[in-house]
């Protein structure tokens, strides 16, 4: 029999990058939470319905990405691909539409779309997501597009560029379709197909097809923006007036269209050119102040970004940064006979005061624990023999040095302390040299040597 394997294009996430995983994350929810969006979690599995009313009946993702299964009931359900319409679903029924808004809502979680696995592209990915629902002032476009930004400078993510755009809404953008359409029309014929094909339900695409054979007539395309109503170019300057006066240093993207139906007015991306082709997308998002309704809601609007974790984690590691491996800081070696329990105490006493403690386990050698505990990276290492025992004592190696003495249990824990605290001073020079430095801690505050 043939051992079972995983699904293509869904990833095991394995220590140590794990522990870049947890700190990107720590730092989403820590710069989200200090602005105000608060956390909310939605079911992975939906309605079909909702994505198909609400991303778009004719997008990629749900014309041939979705993972959709019937339940029992014969009601059609859909692994999530975004987390959007969730949000704005989730948001309508638990009453949020009825308090003080904007709502502002933060979200991490696997998404999963049905796209040709490459790099930086996967079955299932993960995302950190915003929306601020309930307000159509340009300062909130400006807020979550700042915030998207802080993330990945400080997460030290290589080579990011925000794109901005805007793509008109129901007033303006209808007229902007048939001129979009009147300048693809001759060329059609020498266009891809699904271009072809897009040219009647979504023109605004063919501005952003990656195909060698569209580029050129891609680049006298009129551009959304100079097709703006007023009250979207009104919209659209404030934004950037905006982010100029926050410092943000941005391109406006005449080409920039989302692959998403749901947009009005602000679109924006931030890539990475540290990712090349089609994955260079860290992230985008923009306005969706028509989606409530087209969920059946109240007419609503709302604002919001989607960053990959996935991507960005990628982008560190083609920059030459490297996953600090989680280690403890004491490894205690229950040697004696009998001597376990007696292990599982001093460790209990560690713990109490921060010290992360792992127990070597099984009747061995000295030398066979000793192996464990270097390949644990504990700098600390307690040794539990028949003489300490009876003497109630432990011996404590310093493993940076290989020093090593017996102490009286009761001063155990200022010795493992003292010993912790040197090896953490040295971690943090080296991590000052790496990408992503101070931003990427992979664990707990660290105490001072006490
Ligand atoms: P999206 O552009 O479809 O937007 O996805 C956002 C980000 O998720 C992408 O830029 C990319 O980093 C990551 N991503 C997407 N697909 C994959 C994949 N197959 N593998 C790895 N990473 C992927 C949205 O999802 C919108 N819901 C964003 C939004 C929120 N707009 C308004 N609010």
């Amino acid at each position: 029999m043939s051992p079972i394997r995983s699904v293509t294009g869904m990833n095991d996430l394995l220590p140590p990058a794990t522990t870049t995983w947890s700190s990107l994350e720590r730092l989403a929810e820590d710069l989200a939470g200090r602005r105000g969006y608060w956390r909310i979690v939605t079911p992975i599995v939906e309605s079909t319905e909702l994505f198909a009313r609400g991303v778009g009946a004719g997008t990629d993702v749900v014309e041939k990405e979705m993972y959709t299964f019937e339940d029992g009931g014969g009601h059609s359900l859909t692994l999530r691909p975004e987390a959007t319409a969730s949000v704005v679903r989730a948001y309508f029924e638990g009453g949020l539409h009825d308090g003080p808004q904007p709502v502002r809502l933060h979200y991490i979680g696997p998404m999963f779309r049905r796209d040709r696995p490459q790099a930086g592209r996967y079955r299932q990915f993960f995302q950190f997501g915003v929306e601020a629902i309930g307000e159509s002032a340009p300062e909130v476009d400006v807020e979550v597009i700042e915030l998207a930004y802080a993330w990945l400078r400080k997460a030290g993510a290589p080579g990011i560029s925000l794109q901005v755009n805007s793509i008109g809404d129901e007033v303006c953008r209808p007229a902007y379709r048939e001129v979009l359409r009147a300048h693809f029309r001759p060329h059609l014929d020498q266009m891809c197909a699904d271009c072809r094909r897009r040219f009647e339900v979504n023109p605004l695409r063919l501005l952003d097809c990656k195909k060698p054979a569209c580029a050129p007539f891609q680049a006298g395309a009129p551009a959304p923006v100079e097709h703006l109503c007023e009250p979207c170019r009104v919209h659209h300057e404030a934004v950037l007036a905006g982010l100029r006066a926050l410092g943000l240093e941005f391109q406006q993207n005449p080409r920039l269209v989302r692959g998403l139906d749901y947009y009005t007015r602000t679109a924006f991306e931030i890539w990475s050119v540290d990712l090349e082709g089609a994955q260079n997308a860290l992230g985008g998002g923009g306005r969706y102040d028509g989606l409530a309704k087209e969920l059946g809601f109240a007419d609503t609007p709302g604002m919001g970004f989607a960053m990959g974790i996935d991507r960005l984690y990628l982008a560190l590691r083609r920059a030459g940064h490297s996953d600090l491996p989680p280690r403890p800081d004491v490894f205690v070696i229950p040697l004696a006979a009998g001597s376990a329990i007696a292990g599982q105490g001093i460790a209990a006493r560690l713990r109490e005061v921060e010290l992360d403690t792992v127990l070597s386990t099984g009747a061995r050698s000295l030398r066979s624990h000793m192996r464990a505990a270097e390949r644990s990276g504990a700098p600390c290492v307690v040794i539990l023999g028949e003489d300490e025992i009876a003497a109630g004592e432990a011996t404590v190696k310093n493993m940076a040095d290989g020093g090593q003495s017996r102490v009286r249990l009761d001063a155990l824990v200022a010795a493992a302390q003292a010993i912790q605290g040197q090896a953490d001073h040295v971690r943090q020079a080296q991590r000052g040299a790496d990408v992503g430095a101070e931003e990427l801690d992979p664990g707990t505050p660290r105490r001072k040597a006490g």
